[in-house]
Formats: C-alpha cells, sequence, structure tokens
C-alpha cells in the first residue's frame, strides 16, 4: 500500500490490510505488517471471525494499493477533439478547434453517447474524483452529471458560462439566461437520487463555471459572485492567467475602474502577503486574478486551472482566499503556453493539485500530467538564473517522487476542499482506490526490468526483509508514475464500490 502524507513525504506498507466497511464504503482500519500466516488472528483481533463475513481481495507481487487520482480540470465535451489542434496557441484554439466541437453538445442525444464513453474512460485511467466542464448547454450538461452518477465517479459539474467574446452559435442570449441555467442545471444535480454507500454524501455536485473572465461580461461575474455569496458551499472553477494574449485581452476588458469592490474584505488569517496585498491594492484591481476577486470568485472552494504566468500580487491574494490551482502541463506544453513556478507557490502555501486540461491537454491521464509536471519543474529549474532562494524547499527546484503523488492525489482532494474524505488512504476517508499492477502480464514498460526480478523469484525469495520491500514498492511507484498508462490500474474504486479499470467486468 501506498499513501501520500505531505508534499515531501508518503508511506509505504508492504503487507498492509486495508478493511473497507461494505455499507459506508469507508475505510475501517489499516494494519500494518501483516503476513498471510497471521490474516485470521488479525481479523479475529477486529472481531471479524469467519472468512465468510469479508470479501478478501489479495494483491500479487507487483500490484500495490493507492489513492485514486484527482483530476482537478478537464473539458468533458473537448474528448473528441483530443490530440488535435496543437499547431494553436489558445485563443486560436478556442475558435477553430474547441468551441466548434462544444457547439455540436446542443444536440442531447449525441452529448449523452459522447460523454458515456468520456466517463469510463476517465475511469478506467483512474480518476477518482474529477472538476469537469460541460458545455455552455443545460441539458447536455445534465445529461453529464447523469452519466457520472450512473458510473459511480466523483466529480464536480459545471455548465460553462459566456456570454460573450465567443462565436454567434456557441455564446449564452444574455447574463440572466446564463444565470438561469446555472441555477437549474445545480437544482437538478443536487436533486439526483443518492448513491450507495455513505449516507447523505452526494458524489456528483455542482460547480460555477464562468469559462474564463473573458467569455463572461460583468453583470454575468457579478451575478456569479451573487449566486456564490448565497451559497458558500458551493465550489467555483475557472481558467487563470495562461497565455500572454488571453492576459492582454481580460485587463483590456476589465480596466480597474470597471470592477466592483471586492463583496468581502480580505481574510485576517495571516497569509503570508496580506499586508502587500493591502497597501498594493490598486495594482491587484489592474490584475488578472484581481478581476475575479472583486466578483467575489476567490474563495477556498474555487479552482483555478493553469496559473502559468500570475504576478506577484495574484500568487499573495490567491493565497489569502485559500483558493487552489490546477496545474495543467500537459496542456501548458501542447499549447505552448508556458512553464507555471509550481515550486514558488507551493513555497507560498498555496494548494496545489493535477489537471489533464482535455483537450488543451492530449491525454486523459493523470499519469501524463505527473510525468510532465515533471517535466515542467526540472525545465523551470533549468532556466533559473540564480541559486534557488534560501529557506525555499520547491522553488526552482524539481518536484521529487513524493510531491507528484501527493499533488496527483491528496493535493487535489484539497484544492476540491474535500481533502477530509478523499486523497489518501486512512481510516475514516472514502475507499477511492486503485489497485496497479506492474507485472509482467501488463505488458508495458512500466514492468520493464520489474517484471524479471518478480519472474525469477528473486525478490519473492527476500520476503520478511521488510527494508527491501520497502525500495522495492518506490520503484514500482516511480515505474507506474513515469511510464505506466491505463494498463497498469487494473481495478477502480470510489467510495469503496468497484467502478473500473482493466479487470472490471472480467
Ligand atoms: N480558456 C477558456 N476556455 C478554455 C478551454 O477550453 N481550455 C483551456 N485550456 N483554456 C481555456
Ligand atoms: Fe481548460
Amino acid at each position: 500500500l501506498i499513501t501520500p502524507v505531505s508534499l515531501t513525504e508518503h508511506r509505504t506498507l508492504p503487507h498492509a490490510l486495508l478493511a473497507v466497511e461494505r455499507e459506508t464504503g469507508d475505510i475501517a482500519w489499516i494494519e500494518d505488517n501483516v503476513p498471510a500466516s497471521s490474516l485470521q488472528d488479525v481479523l479475529a483481533r477486529r472481531g471479524i471471525l469467519s472468512l465468510e463475513d469479508v470479501d478478501l481481495v489479495e494483491l500479487k507481487l507487483g500490484e500495490f494499493l493507492m489513492p485514486g487520482f484527482i483530476d482537478t480540470h478537464i473539458h468533458a465535451p473537448q474528448v473528441p477533439n483530443i490530440g488535435s489542434g496543437q499547431q494553436y496557441e489558445l485563443l486560436d484554439w478556442l475558435e477553430h478547434v474547441t468551441f466548434p466541437m462544444e457547439a455540436r453538445f446542443e444536440d442531447e442525444h449525441f452529448a449523452r453517447r459522447a460523454y458515456t464513453s468520456v466517463i469510463k474512460r476517465t475511469i478506467d485511467y483512474g480518476s477518482t474524483t474529477c472538476c469537469y466542464y460541460g458545455t455552455l448547454h443545460l441539458e447536455g450538461t445534465k445529461a453529464l452529471a447523469e452519466v457520472i452518477h450512473k458510473y459511480g465517479q466523483r466529480a464536480f459539474v459545471g455548465k460553462c458560462n459566456m456570454d460573450r467574446n465567443s462565436p454567434p452559435n456557441y455564446v449564452e442570449p444574455s447574463a440572466a439566461a446564463s444565470l438561469a441555467a446555472t441555477r437549474a442545471l445545480i437544482a437538478h444535480i443536487r436533486a439526483l437520487p443518492p448513491p450507495p454507500g455513505r449516507a447523505g454524501e452526494p458524489l456528483v455536485r455542482p460547480i460555477l463555471t464562468p469559462r474564463f473572465a473573458i467569455s463572461c461580461s460583468h453583470e454575468l461575474l457579478a451575478g456569479l459572485g451573487a449566486l456564490a455569496a448565497e451559497d458558500p458551499a458551493l465550489h467555483i472553477q475557472t481558467h487563470i492567467s495562461e497565455n500572454a494574449g488571453e492576459i492582454r485581452f481580460t485587463k483590456e476588458l476589465f480596466p480597474p475602474a470597471s470592477l466592483p469592490k471586492p463583496p468581502a474584505p480580505l481574510p485576517s488569517n495571516g497569509a503570508t502577503g496580506e499586508a502587500k496585498v493591502v497597501k498594493n491594492g490598486k495594482k491587484l484591481e489592474s490584475t488578472y486574478a484581481g478581476v475575479y476577486d472583486a466578483f467575489g470568485l476567490l474563495r477556498r472552494n474555487t479552482v483555478l486551472a493553469h496559473a502559468v504566468h500570475l504576478e506577484d500580487e495574484e500568487v499573495e491574494i490567491i493565497k489569502a482566499r485559500e483558493a487552489g490551482i490546477s496545474h495543467c502541463p500537459t496542456s501548458n506544453f501542447n499549447l505552448r503556453s508556458g512553464c507555471a513556478r509550481i515550486g514558488m507557490l507551493l513555497d507560498h502555501g498555496i494548494k496545489v493539485s493535477l489537471g489533464t486540461d482535455v483537450s488543451g491537454g492530449f491525454s486523459p491521464s493523470i499519469l501524463s500530467a505527473v510525468q510532465h509536471a515533471s517535466m515542467c519543474s526540472k525545465v523551470v529549474a533549468t532556466q533559473a538564473r540564480t541559486p534557488p532562494p534560501p529557506g525555499t524547499r520547491f522553488t526552482d527546484r524539481q518536484l521529487p517522487v513524493p510531491t507528484l503523488l501527493y499533488l496527483a492525489t491528496q493535493g487535489g482532494a484539497d484544492v476540491c476542499d474535500i481533502g477530509e474524505r478523499v486523497g489518501s488512504l486512512a481510516p475514516g476517508k472514502a475507499f477511492d482506490a486503485l489497485v496497479v499492477s506492474v507485472r509482467s502480464d501488463v505488458g508495458n514498460p512500466a514492468t520493464w526490468g520489474v517484471d524479471m526480478d518478480l519472474e525469477l523469484g528473486v525478490r519473492e525469495a527476500e520476503l520478511g526483509e521488510d527494508e527491501s520491500e520497502e525500495v522495492e514498492l518506490e520503484s514500482f511507484l516511480e515505474r507506474f508514475l513515469f511510464c505506466g498508462d491505463d494498463r497498469n490500474v487494473r481495478r477502480v474504486y470510489v467510495q469503496g464500490r468497484l467502478i473500473g479499470g482493466k479487470d472490471f467486468g472480467m
């Protein structure tokens, strides 16, 4: 069993026994150091007298259990475009590739068919929670939520708000119409029947989704801010500071004089640079983050995708508001947006997670985001002109494996403000987990080298030497993260329920 503990640490338990409560799907307990020979004793101590009372899943050598991946930024209707359009930068890509595809989701039948295939795939790639953008269409996005509900994934689902700077066939007629459809979607999602498992905890939840500032009028952002203020539990997602042209256009559309005053005072939560934000209030108003803040859209449950070119004042306000970042490195390379300075954000204590950003990103797998997050951090490190500043841990350094694991799991949970419930394997949390295999029958590079040892029985002969087994688990994890794919993801569980993976339904 492998589970993250902090940004720099994870636990590897070579002989763990993990129990899931059948009724709730929550993790009841985890025992370390349970050799097969003492299984019955441990169960008896836990009050389980017969193996008949449990469904036992035993993992073979080369298989391990880990928390499910959390994809904090993915556009479900862009999946049919995946792998095309890499010649464009953001604004041209939206116009020529993305909007024409999203417009097709007006057809609810088409939407339902496409979304069914999308959801099955993201589950099989090991994403147990996703933050989904739908299209601007109410009916199609209802269908998205229903499909996710049916297949048992945990998710946040939003309908794009976009009432300007969009093509005539793919734009909402007014701010009022956009807000009404948003309210209708929220009501629809909240009325879905309760899923099996823990009572009173829906798996699919609504999320406000102003596409980005450019596509929203002042009136629309103000309306969304009011909706958010009414309902503090409502999540919010949007794009921020992805591309130079986008930032320039945003500042043109929202000059400081056009902005309302932020509805709430800055929280006095001891954020590092709070004083600076207050002092430089003028400057904040002329930034991208300042626009969202002025409309009350930056808060603890806000997910901000990209954050590639943040100015200092923006870093401070995001920290002060406790909003989180979805780092989308595959997309940021693919659309030539740039390399986000994730290490710097982590050193500021900002919550960071990973997003595939399909189809700006060309892979639906968080594994690709992990790999590109590593490469991105290495680019940032090699381009730094000075040594990392003293007192920092991550700035201008490459992100190590424990950090990458954290961003892909617990970091995502924290950004979605559900870190108490998912993101790691611990008693009391939901069993949202993957069984991963690096055994040779999987047949991809993640198994090369590993399989020879396993087949020769070399490692088996070493059983009992805990230290070498922990090292071995570390190497399984690293190989899976860097050259794994969906073939390694054998079983996918959400809230204790098996919902996908290569061995599902076999
Ligand atoms: N900004 C506004 N819309 C989008 C989108 O669909 N993808 C990305 N990557 N950025 C956006
Ligand atoms: Fe995006």
